[in-house]
């Protein structure tokens, strides 16, 4: 990965300025990151509470290194100067990079992306944080799929160290090499895989969510089986980690990997994943899922 970094991502395509569609988990996550790395971002979404929050957390994280002594007050403002959140796509023309964190929707990240590209500049790099979806079918309706790449991050951004980077078929190797330098900035520890539903994470996770789920729909207690699996020696169990990602986001990622690998992973009726997700209860993002968070 270093020699694909230092051969191919030449200055020309460093990326130094950037922006992030979606202030959501991810994307709020992802701002943060590269503005404390140096590279200044412009955090755009149609919702204004979603890019208040965003900074608001931001914040809370720079407060917490500023107070522990391991960041200068002076350089904590520079970091938040660094994130510029706005309603409209203003100064997207000289970005160098692009990533794209909203809903896990097909259609809707093809509309979204399609409509962003002529306010691009030719060489700007598109970077999806897609969870599950293929970067050749999000770029099906763009004019230069060759600066469309993927970029997955993991929750909690700030301290999950992988990113996976994904590769599509009309991919150039210098938005790949472009988007491996960039998460190097960003202390993160890249990989290049093969565009396919779920990546290389995502097909090992989804089975073991599945595995969750139907000891659930077979009447396991969800509390007992996070008991088990912290006791095991992970960090949290399933069930809370299925709140921490969200179902609505959780539910469109089994759906695209049981499309995808129909035969392995068969679709899931009735799992406690979609109920819940038909019942809003989306778990930390808006304080309900399985457990309540206040
Ligand atoms: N955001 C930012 N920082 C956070 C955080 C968050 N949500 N949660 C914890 N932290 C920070 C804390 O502030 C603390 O920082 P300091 O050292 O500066 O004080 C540090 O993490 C340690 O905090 P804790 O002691 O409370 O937590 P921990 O040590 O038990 O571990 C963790 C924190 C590493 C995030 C751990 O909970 C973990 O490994 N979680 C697993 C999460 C996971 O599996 N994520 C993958 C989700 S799936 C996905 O992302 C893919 C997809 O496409 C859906
Ligand atoms: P989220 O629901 O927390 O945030 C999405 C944000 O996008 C919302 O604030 C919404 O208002 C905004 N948005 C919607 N349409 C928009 C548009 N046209 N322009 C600008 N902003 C818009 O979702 P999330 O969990 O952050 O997931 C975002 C992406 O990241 C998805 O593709 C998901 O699969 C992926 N992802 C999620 C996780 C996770 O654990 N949640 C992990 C890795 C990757």
């Amino acid at each position: 990965l270093k020699k694909i970094t230092q051969r191919q991502a030449g200055k020309d395509r460093a990326i130094q300025q950037a922006a992030v569609l979606g202030a959501g988990i991810m994307g709020g996550g992802i701002a943060f990151v590269s503005a404390r790395n140096g590279v200044p971002v412009r955090l755009n979404d149609i919702a204004q509470a979603a890019l208040d929050q965003g900074v608001a957390e931001a914040k809370k994280l720079l407060d917490k290194q500023v107070l522990s002594g391991r960041l200068a007050a002076e350089q904590a403002s520079q970091v938040l100067a660094n994130i510029t959140p706005q309603l409209d796509r203003s100064g997207f023309d000289a970005v160098d990079c692009v990533i794209e964190a909203i809903v896990e929707k097909l259609e809707v990240k093809q509309q979204v992306l399609a409509q962003l590209e002529p306010q691009l500049a030719p060489n700007t790099i598109i970077a999806s944080n897609t969870s599950s979806l293929r970067i050749d079918d999000i770029g099906a309706p763009l004019q230069r799929p060759h600066n469309l790449v993927g970029m997955h991050f993991f929750n909690p951004v700030p301290m999950m160290p992988l990113v996976e980077i994904v590769r599509g078929s009309h991919t150039s190797e210098a938005a790949v090499a472009a988007a491996v330098g960039y998460a190097v900035k960003m202390k993160k520890t890249p990989i290049v895989v093969k565009d396919c539903p779920g990546f290389l994470v995502n097909r090992i996770l989804t089975a073991y969510m599945r595995g969750f789920l139907q000891l659930v729909n077979d009447g396991a207690d969800f509390q007992q089986v996070d008991a088990a699996m912290e006791a095991f020696g992970w960090p949290m169990g399933p069930a809370y980690l299925e709140d921490v990602v969200g179902m609505d986001t959780g539910s469109h990622v089994s759906d695209v990997i049981s499309a995808g690998y129909p035969e392995r992973m068969p679709h899931l009726e009735h799992d406690a994943l979609r109920l819940m997700a038909a019942h809003k209860r989306y778990g930390q993002k808006n304080g309900i899922g399985f457990y309540r968070y206040e």
